[in-house]
């Protein structure tokens, strides 16, 4: 089996987006690949570092979250990464042979200073986001890695720096491919932008059946259609997208011509789709808190998730040592 490795920054609540985009594909990449799945807390510190103490609940809650949504400790490796010293130590290596131009060049970087206006993250940890991201996935030696589009550019930073490793030291790793998940496109926001915590327009796991109605009922359709039997637009309206896009296309469609000809209201629309996300949440829901509630079985998974990838992590670094040549010997 070809070996996998994604991770995600605990930095907020997991939200439908990230159910979507990325959990509902690692709980089916799990049945076809060695998976490894890391809590990037390191990576959490780099934006949050002035007010760190979420990053822990953080991390137990998406922890939840993800074995809620069917990812599985008894397939797949789970694991924190800052409990695996040899990340730190893979990535002082590659910040060695990495220059300092492509971290400057690459474009996340820019976005992230652009957008994060706030947070004080024009350090050197942050400029090397790409460099540790790149040590996460070769310390395993992975070969693919499901991400979103928008991590691509750290993908191929991360072959780079692998290629000139291989160049200088003799070849150790291989080129780690980018998984894009093209089957399903990325879930737009309740507002029509990209989902995001740092836009406040998601719907949270986590969140009740309360919060998820109010917030569909707030959700903008057609602003034309004011009253029930104005013409509706299915074509621009989100609430008609959220049905299509994976929630409940084949009644997205009954609903189409209805609400084009004025024979259907946009507080029916919602009041449906509300409760299809609820039911769809419940089960999650529930398993989650039932994970929260007593944190021995949580804490369990990454005892031993931990345990295996510094296994793995710490045969890399003795590979890596040997073959550049420091301290392999004394
Ligand atoms: N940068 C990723 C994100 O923000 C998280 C991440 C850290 C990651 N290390 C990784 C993803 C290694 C894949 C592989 O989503």
């Amino acid at each position: 089996m070809k070996r996998l490795l994604s991770g995600m920054r605990p930095t907020g609540s997991l939200h439908l987006g990230h159910l979507i985009g990325a959990l509902n594909n690692w709980v089916k990449l799990q049945e076809k690949y060695e998976c490894f799945f890391m809590i990037a807390d390191w990576h959490a510190l780099m934006s949050e570092y002035e007010n760190p103490k979420s990053i822990e609940k953080n991390s137990m809650e998406m922890l939840a979250d993800w074995i809620a949504c069917g990812v599985n400790p008894k397939k797949s490796t789970i694991f924190v990464q800052s409990h695996v010293k040899e990340h730190l130590e893979l990535n002082m290596v590659l910040s060695c042979i990495t220059p300092l131009g492509m971290l400057e060049r690459n474009p996340t970087y820019k976005e992230q200073l652009r957008e994060l206006k706030g947070r004080h993250i024009t350090t050197y940890g942050f400029l090397g986001y790409p460099v540790l991201q790149a040590a996460d996935i070769l310390v395993y030696k992975g070969e693919t890695v499901p991400v979103g589009i928008d991590q691509a550019a750290h993908l191929e930073l991360a072959r780079e720096i692998v290629r000139k490793f291989n160049n200088l030291y003799g070849k150790l790793f291989p080129e780690p491919e980018t998984m894009l998940n093209k089957s399903t496109p990325r879930l737009k926001g309740l507002d029509g932008r990209k989902m995001s915590n740092s836009y406040n327009n998601f719907i949270a796991l986590s969140d009740s059946p309360e919060t998820i109605e109010k917030k569909v009922m707030k959700m903008v359709t057609y602003e034309k259609k004011i009253r029930r039997d104005d013409p509706g637009r299915p074509s621009v309206c989100n609430v008609f997208y959220y049905y299509m896009h994976t929630f409940r296309p084949e009644r997205g469609r009954d609903i189409h011509d209805p609400c084009l000809k004025g024979k259907r209201g946009c507080v029916e629309c919602k009041k449906e789709l509300a409760e299809i996300l609820i039911n769809k949440l419940k089960p999650i829901c529930k398993k989650r808190e039932r994970l929260l509630a007593d944190k021995a079985v949580l804490l369990d998974i990454l005892k031993k998730g931990d345990r295996k990838a510094r296994e793995v992590a710490s045969g890399t670094m003795k590979e890596v040592r040997k073959k550049v040549g420091v301290f392999h010997g004394l």
